[in-house]
């Protein structure tokens, strides 16, 4: 009866192939191609991915990152979002009933990690969330489950680190000499662990340096370069010259901004303002070079792509999700890729990170 089958089956794929225009020989031709992408198919697992939207600037280095690390080790099936959780839920039924080995899940919300994990934990299937970071009790309410990203706190900390070293090299930037950093902040996606992190330990790590801040405004921009346009266009006509530092949660709020300030006539002769971001996004790195960005934290988004497929691919093929790798697993199952300052002076590190 098998026989019979894959006779039938190899009979209908010459057919096909004939159809298609294949040529005469495709009888003995098909039996091997047949044959390879069985093999294929058990040497290169489906692995379901779900990015929270395309159009966020990182993650489409993240995306890149991940598609070039599966390529020729997983057959990848790719979601984008669109920055709606229900959809993105669907999206996992949809890659579950495909015969995905495991997922790898860029979350839309945060919060929704444990919806998720119920539809994979239904059919004993491995979950790697990446980028957002679930609950402890999340990551620890499956044990087929875990994280790849950063520690979100050390972003914080860095930037405020480099707010530090660049305000006192600058006491210039003082304007109205009270000895105090009057700053406007543009937030990530509220309750984004990173976002929250950022915010909160920038600031107190300038704090805890001992320099006194005054914050003028504070409000989300979504990570989104226009959305933090607009809110900077709002506070210069607010506030104008009395801002003294820019603070962006993310890169591409921090360029939004920048072309804010720019329309203003800053950065041109003595008129000037600092402006820090996070991520290291290469547009971010022209901006550096150009003196119109005084420093971003390198998110690495190269080395939590290939710690995403490798912790997937393992989890897809029921190995030790850490072998064959020099990743390690922290106490709440995740894989923390470090951030790093970049300024003008080791600006090459974050271009290399981006250089095929
Ligand atoms: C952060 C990154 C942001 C944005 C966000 C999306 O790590 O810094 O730019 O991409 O992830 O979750
Ligand atoms: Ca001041």
């Amino acid at each position: 009866m098998r026989k019979l089958l894959s006779l039938l089956l190899v009979l209908s794929l010459v057919f096909a192939l004939v159809a298609c225009g294949g040529g005469e020989q495709a009888s003995t031709e098909n039996d091997s191609q047949e044959q390879a992408s069985t093999e294929n198919a058990e040497a290169m697992p489906k692995i379901g991915v779900t990015i929270y939207k395309f159009d966020d600037n990182f993650m489409s280095f993240v995306r890149r990152a991940i598609e070039k690390d599966a390529k020729d080790k997983a057959e990848l099936v790719l979601n984008d979002s669109q920055n709606d959780q229900a959809k993105q839920n669907e999206q996992v039924e949809m890659m579950i009933s495909k015969g995905v080995k495991s997922l790898a899940i860029n979350l839309v919300d945060p919060q929704a990690a444990a919806t998720i994990i119920s539809k994979a934990k239904e059919v004993d299937l491995p979950v790697v969330f990446f980028n957002k970071e679930p609950s402890e009790e999340d990551l620890a309410s499956y044990e087929k489950c875990w994280y790849v990203g950063t520690d979100s706190s050390e972003s914080g900390v860095i930037q405020g680190k480099l707010i530090v070293d660049a305000w006192k090299a600058h006491p210039e930037w003082d304007k109205n000499s009270d000895g105090k950093l009057q700053y406007v902040l543009l937030k990530g996606e509220p309750g984004h662990p990173d976002a929250e992190a950022r915010t909160k330990y920038s600031v107190e790590t300038i704090v805890s340096e001992g320099i006194q801040v005054e914050e003028l405004e504070l409000q989300t921009g979504m990570w989104d370069s226009v959305k933090g346009k607009e809110l900077m266009d709002a506070w210069i006509a607010k506030h104008g010259d009395n801002i003294e530092f820019v603070i962006c949660n993310n890169d591409a709020m921090a360029l939004g901004a920048i072309n804010s300030l720019k329309a203003e006539g800053y950065f041109e002769g003595e008129k000037f303002m600092p402006v820090v971001g996070v991520d290291a996004i290469p547009d971010a790195l022209t901006q550096i070079e150009a003196g119109l960005m005084v420093g971003s934290v390198l998110n690495d988004a190269a080395n939590q792509g290939k710690a995403t497929v490798d912790v997937s691919l393992n989890a897809a093929q029921g190995k030790d999700i850490l072998e064959g790798t020099e990743w390690k697993l922290d106490d709440k199952k995740a894989v923390r890729v470090p951030y790093l300052p970049i300024t003008l002076d080791n600006i090459q590190i974050a271009k290399d990170c981006y250089s095929e």
